[in-house]
């Protein structure tokens, strides 16, 4: 047993009527290195779920309790995708290439593991995006940017460390379809402006290497300012002759030491990072310099549209954060070379329980773009509290942007069906650490897994990817996995229900970003977020106000425009309202504040209750571990409730209908 657990890759017992595995290879050499990882992770598979031992090569016809599996290659099969199909208990997996034969033989396994595997079955599977990445926000001294699992384990004391769970890691990332994986945080700074320096080139090579075995490609996050502090310039203007030479002669050094880098990302211009505004430049200025640099070795620039002032003074009343990643992105569309790729966050502000699409999204329509999500719980409980995030995804991705006649939602968009572009796809900013099980709740880990899931085959339910991420980690019965996987459907509204309500958004310790603060928004000195007075609450963000609502195509933009038409969630983002409004239900705002704050503390400790039930069903550790968090998540929610309510019961002065306890 090792120090870590295995998440979803568990491979617990289903059967024994079968007591070996024969399995052949056609068109793929058993000497690529990605075909590697597939036999060990066959062997290790079968022998877990089936107790088979597994053979390779050609041994005769097989008892009739052998499984025959013969991986082969296909061209006709789509890029990193994969067919298979059973017939007279001989299973073909047939692929176009090595990452969708592994693909397809951990889809295989997932099979075994659901019970699904059986004459007549046929899957035909290719990924929905191109890219499917991981963010890490590691830090090289080990410590982690809104990390809840622990320290870094790519980093120790500014060393890259490469052992057995770095092998893991790769593994659990090729079972749900990662091929990219940044390694550092997206503020680089410190030690990690040196990661592309000869300094770590050992290391890194070694490390990409293991990504290798598993077709992923190692990317890095890059500091924009290199020119100054690697090369001693005085400036990184990116028209400036020298310094586009300084990165030429730096990209050939680093390619050449580390030929399976996919590229670099970068955050510029945004929180005190160094960009092309200070040089009086344009983001595309910038991001063309880099990917001129980088193209004669076919790599990538993913630059970051999260980029905002986050200075600025907000009492004039068009001013708004929400429209900056639009005002500096929209009117440079088109001007970006092939190579870049903008990565957009899902809404407009930063990764919040409930905010609109980013109207950036399906806004281009000449660039290549790539969605951002989160699955560190950032704002959404920090893996403490339970807030499965695949339903919040799954309404981004439907989401129709109306920039085209069909095929305009931003899975369409981001997967390059929209527009035609290859380099686009999603990624997540990661939610894992050094903890024993990865993700410190080990509930956090139905958002690791479902990211991936979800990024290579959109068209999955959040229920579908629930229900596989409960059977494949813990072995319960059927009533057991529904309870768990009703916990995680409703995790989410439960969580929005005690915090923010209808849009708002923040109302989170300033910096940490746990736990209630009502007025605490950390670029707070021009007033609060919220805009909560005697009379309403909520941001005017339709034309009369910041003209926000308007940097959508028509269709949506007058839906958000008009508080009547406005998805109610989304009210008091787009709108300020008074506490009397009356919402479609007829209750009035306040009501609805105190009612879904109430409920929401309540439906928190219910589930939690819930998950008692499980005692003695599953490993005692995890089922210490999470009854832990859920204790910590209703102590949580009870503040939030008890803090948002007083907040508005003092400003408004209206007492609680249901005359429930409110703090005065
Ligand atoms: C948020 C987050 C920061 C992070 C930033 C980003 O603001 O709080 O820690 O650096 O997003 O996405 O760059």
């Amino acid at each position: 047993m090792s120090e870590w657990t295995q998440l979803w890759l568990n491979y617990e017992r289903v059967r024994n009527d079968i007591k070996s595995v024969n399995i052949t290879f056609s068109g793929f050499s058993e000497d690529n290195r990605v075909v590697g990882s597939m036999i060990d992770e066959l062997r290790r598979g079968m022998y877990g779920l089936l107790g088979a031992e597994v053979s390779f090569g050609e041994n005769g016809a097989g008892s009739s309790d052998t499984l025959k599996i013969e991986i082969k290659k296909n061209v006709a099969v789509k890029a990193e995708g994969y067919r298979i199909s059973c017939k007279n208990s001989t299973v073909s997996v047939e692929a176009g290439d090595e990452n969708g034969a592994l693909y397809g033989t951990y889809h295989l396994l997932r099979l075994v593991n659901f019970g699904k595997l059986s004459d007549g079955c046929e899957v035909n599977s290719s990924p929905d995006n191109p890219l499917r990445m991981m963010n890490h926000w590691d830090n090289m001294d080990g410590s982690i940017e809104r990390g809840y699992s622990g320290r870094s384990f790519f980093y120790v004391n500014n060393e890259i460390v490469v052992d057995d769970r770095t092998r893991d890691y790769a593994r659990f990332m090729a079972s749900i379809g990662i091929n990219g994986v940044v390694i550092n945080n997206v503020n680089v700074k410190d030690a990690a402006s040196y990661l592309i320096t000869d300094r770590y080139f050992g290391r890194l090579k070694e490390l990409s290497d293991v990504f290798g075995d598993y077709g992923i490609k190692m990317y890095l996050s890059l500091n924009f300012a290199s020119p100054i502090e690697l090369g001693g310039m005085d400036n990184c203007d990116p028209l400036n002759e020298e310094v586009i030479k300084w990165w030429d002669d730096k990209c050939k050094e680093v390619f050449e030491a580390l030929p399976n880098l996919g590229g670099f990302l970068v955050k510029a211009d945004s929180e005190g990072r160094p960009g092309p505004f200070t040089y009086g430049r344009t983001q595309a200025d910038g991001a063309n310099m880099l990917a001129d640099a980088v193209k004669p070795y076919g790599k990538l620039i993913i630059w970051r549209c999260f980029v905002y002032n986050c200075t600025q003074d907000w009492r004039d009343t068009k001013t708004d954060r929400a429209r900056a990643g639009y005002d500096y992105f929209k009117d440079l569309d088109g001007k970006y070379k092939d190579n870049v790729i903008l990565q957009i966050k899902n809404g407009p502000m930063d990764f919040q329980i409930r905010e609109p699409v980013s109207p950036l999204l399906g806004g281009l329509t000449k660039t290549n773009q790539m969605l951002e999500v989160q699955i560190a719980q950032e704002y959404t409980g920090q893996q403490i509290d339970l807030c499965y995030l695949i339903p919040l995804f799954r309404e981004v991705l439907d989401f129709k942007t109306y920039c085209q006649k069909e095929k305009d939602t931003v899975a369409d968009v981001i997967s390059g069906r929209a527009f035609g572009n290859k380099n686009c796809g999603i990624a997540a900013v990661i939610n894992t650490g050094n903890d024993k099980n990865w993700t410190g709740n080990d509930m956090a880990a139905a958002n690791l897994y479902g990211f991936g899931r979800l990024a290579y085959d959109m068209s999955l339910s959040a229920e579908e990817i629930a229900r596989e991420w409960v059977s494949q980690t813990f072995r319960i019965d059927k009533n057991d996995e529904d309870l768990i996987v009703d916990m995680l459907l409703r995790s989410r509204e439960i969580y929005e229900k005690y915090t923010c309500p209808l849009g708002i958004g923040w109302m989170v310790t300033p910096n940490t970003h746990y736990g209630p603060s009502v007025d605490g928004y950390e670029y707070s000195r021009w007033g609060t977020y919220h805009r909560a007075d005697h009379l309403g609450l909520g941001v005017d963000r339709s034309s009369n106000g910041t003209g926000y609502a308007q940097q959508y195509y028509p269709e949506n933009a007058e839906k958000f425009n008009d508080p009547d038409k406005c998805p109610q969630e989304l009210l008091l983002f787009f709108h300020h309202i008074s506490y009397d409004h009356r919402l479609k239900d007829g209750r009035t705002l306040i009501q609805y504040i105190y009612d879904t704050h109430f409920d929401g503390e309540a439906e928190a400790e219910k589930i939690a209750e819930n998950w008692n039930i499980l005692e003695g069903k599953i490993p005692e550790e995890s089922f210490l571990r999470v009854k832990n968090r859920f204790e910590r998540q209703i102590y949580n929610a009870k503040e939030w409730r008890d803090q948002v309510n007083s907040y508005f019961y003092r400003k408004s002065g209206i007492k609680d209908e249901k005359g429930r306890k409110i703090y005065e």
